[in-house]
């Protein structure tokens, strides 16, 4: 019997388009659910800006803190240390309470509630701290963020804010970072492929519930 062989890198360069086409596919499917900003009400519009506030402010950081724990390759590490650099010493969880107190749309429990089944799921996936699943959930998320400041700035403007320079900021500088997630997801894929029982999607899908929730807010049954 002949076997074809194929090549490690060819194997890792196919899976990685694959891997890159579904998470634009997650990060369209969520842009293409919004609702027009002018046809929401001022409250709709400051849910929104709650909920989002609500999760990024106290997760995003311990996030990406659960993929630097996760990855084992030398290439990756820089890339996320990097993103949790500017995190850190620009202090964006500062910045988006800037930008929510200036919207008046600071989080109430009720916002927090709301989001709260999907980000306890959210939390317990990175807890298992699998390195591909984690940064393919992390390129979603910096996807998402970029693409969905535009959108943001509008809800916030419409409540009378001008301070926009979280949506400033994230919408330019997280080109750079979800392009270095895909780089360190192709080092990380090429060093610790994933195993048969382990699912590369998780994540992602886990975190498209928590930004589809962040939108639509409470559920019907959680509101009953
Ligand atoms: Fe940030």
């Amino acid at each position: 019997m002949h076997t074809l062989a194929v090549a490690p890198d060819l194997l890792n360069e196919s899976t990685l388009a694959a891997t890159k086409t579904r998470i634009e596919q997650a990060i369209d499917n969520v842009m293409g659910s919004l609702p027009k900003p002018e046809e929401l009400s001022s409250e709709e519009r400051r849910g929104m800006i709650s909920r989002y506030t609500s999760v990024l402010e106290g997760n995003f950081i311990y996030w990406m803190t659960a993929a630097y724990l996760s990855v084992r390759s030398e290439d990756a590490r820089p890339i996320i240390i990097d993103n949790l650099l500017e995190e850190v010493r620009d202090s964006h969880p500062a910045m988006l309470r800037r930008f929510a107190i200036a919207a008046d749309a600071l989080p109430t429990k009720e916002d927090a509630r709301a989001v709260n089944d999907e980000l306890t799921r959210a939390r317990l996936f990175f807890g298992k701290l699998s390195a591909v699943p984690t940064l393919a959930a992390m390129a979603f998320f910096e996807g998402f963020i970029q693409r969905f400041m535009a959108y943001l700035a509008d809800l916030a403007v419409a409540r009378g804010s001008s301070d926009l320079e979280y949506t400033d900021v994230h919408g330019i500088c997280d080109i750079a970072h979800t392009e270095g997630l895909i780089q360190a997801l192709s080092a990380e894929m090429a060093l610790s492929p994933l195993r048969p029982d382990e699912n590369v999607y998780e994540g992602v899908d886990q975190l498209e519930a928590l930004v589809n929730r962040i939108v639509s807010g409470q559920s019907n049954a959680a509101a009953a």
